[in-house]
């Protein structure tokens, strides 16, 4: 039997303008994970899957179809392998649609899942591509900073380029930081808000270029804070990314409400992550404050609170 795993991501910040070719930062939580047991099965029994919180199980031979076959079959075909007798059972503790990568990470652990099931050790490179070629199809154009950060498992700093492969950077996080982690409750689809979005910026592009430049400006000086352990700049930079975020159309009620209860909790600074219009919101806080903007994020509304701990880290990969 074979376990494997990837973890959640959160957006530190930049999500959105990362699509644009503009930088953004991302951050692994390795306490919430998928899982992907891989079982050997009787010769000639084919390639199964289980997804118990989905309800789902299929075939390989008889849903091609099927997202995660796919991507099964795009990691055959990487291997030069055909499908083995294998059950594969997927598992997560990332809420679906919510923001926190939960599509690239139950990616990540079938990939490798059926990789080393096959004898291959894939390093984050390869899984990050495989997945990449996945999530494409969820949402039509991924910048691909889940895929990346999630195969890495190290805070980057992520930036796609038009002619070149992305810029990939590990981040310097020179104090550890605590975040507190709301979620709305509400599912929202990437590629509703991407899709939005893309319509807005061509209806205008100028406005929208000059936002996402902002944004551009907030990451770079997010880098800043975190390699100098700065949290109230870092805090306040989570604010101003925020207001960003409201301008491009992308926050909801549900968040600006528990953005609102987070800050007035004592929080440095809170603003959404990820696709918007639902999923979660992240607010940092000073370790004895955490308790506090949680309590605040539930008597806001939230369905979910979890306090994440980022550790600090030296920036290599
Ligand atoms: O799918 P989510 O909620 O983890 O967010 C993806 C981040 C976006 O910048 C909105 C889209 C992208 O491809 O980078």
């Amino acid at each position: 039997m074979i376990t494997t795993s990837a973890p959640a991501k959160i957006i530190l910040c930049g999500e959105h303008a990362v699509v644009y070719n503009r930088p953004a930062i991302a951050l692994p939580l390795g306490d919430v994970r998928a899982y992907a047991v891989a079982t050997p099965t009787a010769p000639g029994t084919g390639l199964h899957f289980v997804a118990p919180d989905l309800d789902e199980t299929w075939s390989f031979s008889t849903h091609p179809q099927h997202p995660l076959s796919e991507l099964a079959a795009t990691v055959l075909e990487h291997l030069g392998a055909v499908a083995p007798d294998l059950s594969i059972t997927l598992r997560s503790d990332i809420p679906i649609a919510g923001g926190m990568g939960s599509g690239a990470a139950i990616g990540a652990a079938l990939v490798r899942a059926v990789a080393q099931a096959l004898g291959h050790n894939l390093p984050p490179a390869e899984v990050s591509a495989l997945v990449y070629a996945s999530e494409g199809r969820y949402h039509g154009t991924p910048s691909g900073i889940d895929n990346t950060v999630i195969a890495y498992e190290q805070a980057i700093w992520f930036q796609r380029r038009p002619d070149a492969p992305p810029l990939i950077a590990p981040i310097h996080v020179a104090t550890p930081l605590t975040l507190v982690i709301g979620d709305t409750g509400v599912r929202s689809a990437t590629h509703r808000p991407v899709g939005a979005l893309r319509k807005r910026w061509q209806a205008d592009p100028p406005t929208y270029e000059a936002r996402f430049d902002a944004v551009a400006d907030v990451a770079t000086q997010a880098r800043a804070a975190l390699a100098a352990g700065d949290l109230a700049a870092l805090g306040q930079i989570m604010n101003t990314n925020q207001t960003l975020l409201e301008e491009l159309g992308i926050s909801s009620p549900e968040l600006d409400r528990l953005v609102q209860a987070a800050r007035q909790a004592g929080a440095l600074g809170a603003k959404l992550s990820g696709a918007g219009w639902g999923g979660v919101m992240i607010a940092l806080a000073h370790s004895n404050q955490c308790q506090q903007v949680a309590d605040a994020l539930h008597a806001a509304g939230a369905s979910r609170v979890r306090v994440a701990l980022v550790p600090a880290c030296a920036g290599e990969i």
